[in-house]
């Protein structure tokens, strides 16, 4: 960027860099100086930016109009990796394995969502197993932790025109008459039917969805038994360009949200 005067100049020197920043610039970092938290650049970079377009305005005339077109521009805001994000129960301690297959099992009605790795992402958690010395369910499934691998999380988003839970919800066996062959449990979603195999990685069961249910892989410790989520398989989360980015992360634990599903047994072929 030209100013029209020499690299010397005082005060244009002063405001040089700031006003070199990349329009629409996000790069947000964590620091152990932030205590982990992540700092939004950008704002900064803008608040940055009106200071010293304010003193070149003074100083030089007409440069402040360099810093406007920062001003039209939101600051774009999300994550540049997947953080460990340690899952929290509905009361607000440490959600263990241990707990997930007492209190959840495949039988288990109600919706249970926590959000990853941005505060706008919710997801199921689910444990696929059969209740304590019961049948059914599915153990061993793609993605699925615990001493089981029963226990998956996907993103509670619709892949179609992206209902949030719980319009989408988990369905367990005997909500509806339709099966999918030995498979009676999924998840539905009651705006146009899609319908997605939740013990293979969301794949999908049922339209006009087409792409699958971003998959959050979790973490299981087995020193402690916790359970945390870690990354995101899959195509985006529906609404975003990039499931990093589009809203701020959640910190560093997440904690389980419970709602009543809505069941509509609506099955477009
Ligand atoms: S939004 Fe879920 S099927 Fe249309």
């Amino acid at each position: 960027m030209s100013f029209g005067c020499p690299p010397s100049c005082p005060v244009l020197e002063h405001a040089r860099a700031y006003a070199e920043l990349p329009v629409g610039q996000v790069r947000r970092v964590a620091s152990a100086s932030s205590g982990g938290e992540e700092v939004d650049e950008t704002r900064r970079n803008v608040l940055k930016l009106l200071v010293a377009g304010g003193a070149i305005a003074v100083g030089a005339g007409g440069l402040g109009v360099a810093s406007l077109q920062y001003v039209g521009k939101p600051p774009i805001v999300g994550l540049s990796s997947y953080p460990k994000v340690g899952l929290l129960d509905l009361d607000g301690s440490p959600l263990t394995a241990t707990k997930v297959m007492k209190e959840y099992n495949v039988t288990t009605p109600d919706v249970y969502t926590f959000a990853y790795p941005l505060r706008n992402e919710p997801n199921f958690l689910l444990n696929l197993a059969p209740p304590a010395g019961g049948s059914g369910g599915a153990t061993n499934v793609v993605g699925g932790v615990g001493p089981q691998k029963s226990i998956v999380a996907f993103s509670a988003i619709c892949q179609h025109l992206g209902c949030p839970a719980p319009a989408i919800a988990y369905y367990p066996p005997g909500t509806c008459a339709k099966s999918f062959g030995s498979l009676a449990f999924y998840l539905h979603c009651s705006c146009h039917g899609s319908t997605y195999d939740v013990t293979n990685g969301a794949s999908n069961l049922t339209g006009p969805a087409v792409l699958p249910l971003p998959q959050v892989t979790l973490d299981w410790n087995t020193s402690d038994d916790t359970l945390s989520a870690i990354g995101v398989v899959g195509p985006p989360v529906n609404g975003h360009f990039d499931t990093l980015q589009g809203d701020y992360g959640v910190g560093a634990t997440s904690q389980l949200q419970k709602q009543s599903p809505v069941v509509a047994c609506f099955f477009p072929s």
